[in-house]
């Protein structure tokens, strides 16, 4: 398993890119199609920046990109049409404040708490994000816009996804090759977002 995470790892370095995470997001692009050149994209949990880049240099979208994350960083500055803000997903103050940026036609999430061996307690933390990830879809999603998130399986998050479908034409869950076998982690993805009046978080 430790030569996978090398080869990505290392991959990843060698094409100018921070993080093999790169590959997870090219795996679902690839087979998913889930942005545009034009759309404009929110990218939560976007330290230290590969998923942003790789959007901005292979995918070459000209619509606006947000990052957030709470990390702060230097990077992507060239790039006219890219924003970063450092901030906390799960606090309202952020998600008034990126509601303003919106609305999105794409929103994407990588956004992992730091894990902290204790299985039960990363799922929850996990699903804490993804609720939030959620909320901000609410807000700043558009009509017919796609969602990508990332999250650690568990009973409660299955759960909490049976209720998320609802809000997609479509919906899948994806665990990409580049993703460490031994990870729960897996990729929620809901297409065709559907407007509806009532929260679900
Ligand atoms: C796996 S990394 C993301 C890698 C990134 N997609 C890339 O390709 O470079 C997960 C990120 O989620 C961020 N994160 C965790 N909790 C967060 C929160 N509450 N608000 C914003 N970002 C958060 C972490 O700081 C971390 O940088």
């Amino acid at each position: 398993m430790k030569k996978v995470t090398d080869y990505y790892a290392k991959l990843a370095k060698k094409m100018g890119y921070p993080a093999r995470s790169v590959f997870k997001l090219e795996e679902i692009q690839n087979k998913y199609h889930i942005i545009k050149k034009e759309d404009a994209i929110l990218d939560i949990g976007a330290f230290p920046g590969s998923w942003s880049l790789y959007m901005l240099k292979k995918l070459h979208v000209k619509g606006k990109i947000v990052g957030i994350d709470l990390k702060n960083t230097g990077g992507l500055k060239k790039y006219s049409n890219y924003t970063y803000i450092q901030g906390d997903i799960t606090e309202e103050k952020t998600i008034n404040l990126l509601k303003n940026y919106g609305p999105f036609n794409v929103i994407i999430s990588d956004a992992a708490p730091s894990t902290s061996g204790n299985k039960d307690l990363d799922s929850l933390r996990s699903l804490e994000l993804v609720r939030a990830v959620v909320n901000l879809a609410y807000k700043a999603l558009k009509e017919g816009g796609n969602l990508l998130i990332k999250l650690f399986m568990s009973e409660d998050a299955s759960n909490y996804l049976v209720k998320t479908r609802e809000l997609f034409l479509k919906t899948k869950n994806f665990k990409p090759k580049s993703s460490r076998s031994e990870s729960r982690e897996i990729f929620f993805i809901g297409f065709n977002f559907k407007r509806l009046n009532k929260k679900n978080t």
